[in-house]
């Protein structure tokens, strides 16, 4: 019964990739400590492995749904080469994960290198809760980007905020209207207890129902059905005035989606994961060498069969070393 649900999700796989785990961001749910090891060395996939990798998964799953995570994928130099040769292979879903700090200088290059669409991280309004959450003074830089997304037309743009109570959860419904008036679809993200989340989670979770309760004061939601993998509860949404547009909520601890959950992940270094909540996975870069698509569909199922199937995060990396 579960291997053939294995098999259904399978066939729907969606691959995140992370391509670094460095970040000029030092989110406090996300980064190990102020001064972090986010900058440690670790041995990176290539261009050309990654190239490889995906070529394999390509070969022996239908992949249609790609995902370029970090850290932060934009400060890796040359992505815009990777997003052309993976766009080349023709990935009809390919996304990528990012701060927004570089993307004023780099949405047009990845546009037409192949980008489809981008997810951007925005916590806050306010320059002073931003910097306090994120560690970053730039977010100016950041909206430019999400506005340079929008004019290369990179959409649907969508925006993530975690939401961390007694920080930011009471400028919800502010993020919301701005999402909507720019046309961009806002997510909001229960925090996690992953990584240096644990010790924000204990005094700063706020359950996605208890703030959609709180949005509901203000705006109007009538759900949207949800798609096979998808990890968003998503709305459409009326505001004030006459904005109208839709948003999600992830509930990663209130209602988890592991069931449907169709994510494989490769960290920067190469490594398999089925789960975020897996400690270490399986290193592919050995079969990479003298590429061997069966050997590595044996580790993508492997990986695949030790989906989270309780509601326990065991994980103690942070988020940035294995995508968000
Ligand atoms: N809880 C929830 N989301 C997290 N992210 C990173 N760490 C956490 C956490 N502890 C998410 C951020 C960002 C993506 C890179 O990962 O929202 O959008
Ligand atoms: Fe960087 Fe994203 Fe982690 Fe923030 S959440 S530190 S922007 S990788």
């Amino acid at each position: 019964m579960i291997a053939f649900r294995h098999q259904t999700l399978l066939q729907e796989l969606s691959l995140r990739l992370s391509v670094t785990d460095h970040c000029q961001m030092r989110c406090r749910y996300c980064v190990p400590s102020l001064d972090g090891d986010m900058c440690r060395q670790t041995n990176i996939l290539t261009y050309e492995e990654i190239v490889t990798l995906v070529r394999c998964l390509q070969e022996r799953f239908d992949l249609r749904k790609l995902r370029i995570t970090g850290g932060e994928p934009l400060v890796r130099p040359g992505l815009e080469r990777l997003i052309g040769e993976v766009s080349a292979l023709g990935i009809p879903d390919l996304a990528l994960t990012t701060n927004g700090i570089r993307l004023p200088q780099l949405a047009r290059t990845l546009k037409k290198a192949g980008l489809r669409r981008v997810n951007i991280s925005l916590d806050s309004l306010s320059p002073d809760t931003f910097r306090s959450l994120t560690g970053s003074a730039a977010l100016r830089q950041v909206i430019e980007g999400i506005d340079a997304a929008l004019a290369c037309d990179l959409r649907p743009v969508k925006l993530n905020m975690v939401v961390v109570g007694g920080v930011n959860d009471a400028e919800a419904g502010e993020l919301l209207d701005f999402a909507l008036r720019r046309g961009c679809e806002l997510r909001f993200i229960e925090l996690m207890p992953i990584g240096p989340g644990r010790r924000l989670f204990e005094t700063g979770f706020v359950s996605s129902e208890a703030l959609r309760l709180q949005l509901e004061k203000t705006f109007e939601f009538s759900a949207l059905e949800t798609t096979l993998g998808s990890s968003a509860r998503r709305y459409r949404v009326s505001g004030a005035g006459a904005c109208t547009g839709s948003a999600g909520f992830i509930s990663a601890c209130s209602n988890p989606f592991c069931h449907d959950c169709t994510r494989l992940r490769v960290t920067a270094d190469g490594r398999l994961l089925g789960c975020l909540a897996r400690q270490s996975g399986y290193g592919v870069r050995e079969l990479l060498k003298s590429p061997d698509p069966a050997a590595i569909e044996r580790v993508v199922r492997r990986a695949f069969s030790e989906k989270r199937s309780d509601l326990t995060f065991t994980q103690h990396t942070a988020m940035a070393s294995i995508g968000g």
